[in-house]
């Protein structure tokens, strides 16, 4: 997600600078123009504006700490990083006096390859434009949200969806094969009505190929459903259901699936 934003930055013809932890990842960004640097704070020096977009809030803070950005720094955080996680970052700007907007995005590898993401950011509305400057070229809608933490909280409603809908699809297409009926019938009977979702065919696509090229990485839905259920649970809202789920989403990844795409979760539901 990082390389693809960075590509679409450096294709806008802005100026980048990028830093990752595995070198040899950031590295091809080289031959697009971008700055590629030994460390976060290298990355930093002398820029206006950070964004990171890292695996989890561990990583982030551990990036931005590194780093250490000027004061005033305006720092927009596109990770998903769920409520606490989100919190903690805000935290960690306030105490290093910079701008925080949190802006975790909504799609996957072709939206952002495509600069076709939707940004969910939120944040101190002096930044606004600014914001929505710096997303045009990664983005096709930048939804304001107020004040900083909505993006995140919205964004685990979707992850809810996400998830549950993906094991959903799953586990109808290993009931239907463990009742002997052809799982593409089910597909096939909702398409074009109510319970359909284009969602149920790209993914139960991938299932019932057994081919999971990566969208989404599976380890990443494990680590989302987590964060739902923390903050289900944190909002007394019953996380039972993502909790199933996420715990098929871990034992595919435990199965060996955690670089595959999320439906590979299906790995953890079929009929042995
Ligand atoms: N892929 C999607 O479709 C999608 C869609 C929406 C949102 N997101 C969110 O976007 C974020 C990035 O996802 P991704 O798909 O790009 O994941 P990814 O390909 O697995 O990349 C994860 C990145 O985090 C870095 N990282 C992990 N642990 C780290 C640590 N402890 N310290 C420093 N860096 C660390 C990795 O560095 P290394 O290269 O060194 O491992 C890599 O740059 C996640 O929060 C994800 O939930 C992803």
């Amino acid at each position: 997600m990082g390389s693809a934003l960075a590509r679409n930055w450096l294709r806008a013809g802005r100026a980048v600078r990028v830093w990752n932890r595995t070198a040899s990842r950031a590295k091809p960004l080289a031959d697009d123009g971008a700055v590629v640097c030994g460390t976060p704070a290298e990355a930093v020096a002398g820029v206006d504006t950070v964004v990171t977009m890292l695996f989890d809030a561990e990583a982030v803070a551990g990036a931005i700490i590194d780093a250490a950005p000027a004061p005033g720094t305006l720092w927009v955080q596109t990770s998903t990083v769920g409520v606490a996680g989100a919190q903690r970052l805000a935290a960690l700007a306030a105490e290093r006096d910079l701008v925080f907007v949190d802006a975790p995005v909504v799609g996957t590898r072709q939206p952002a390859e495509q600069g076709t993401l939707t940004v969910l950011a939120s944040g101190p509305d002096e930044v606004r434009g600014r914001v929505e400057a710096l997303c045009g070229p990664i983005a096709a809608r930048v939804r304001w949200l107020g004040a900083a933490g909505t993006g995140s909280r919205l964004k685990l409603v979707l992850n809810s969806w996400l998830g549950n809908a993906v094991a959903a699809t799953g586990q109808a297409l290993a009931l239907a094969d463990g009742l002997g009926v052809q799982p593409r019938l089910f597909l096939e009977l909702i398409e074009g009505g109510p319970l359909d979702m284009a969602y149920a065919h790209l993914k139960g696509g991938a299932m019932l190929a057994g081919e999971y090229p990566t969208a989404f990485p599976l380890n990443g839905a494990a680590k989302n459903m987590a964060l739902v259920v923390a903050a289900a649970g944190d909002a007394g809202v019953d996380a039972s259901l993502t909790a199933a789920a996420r715990d098929l989403f871990a034992a595919a990844a435990d199965g060996g699936h955690a670089e595959a795409d999320m439906a590979a979760v299906y790995e953890a539901i079929r009929v042995r």
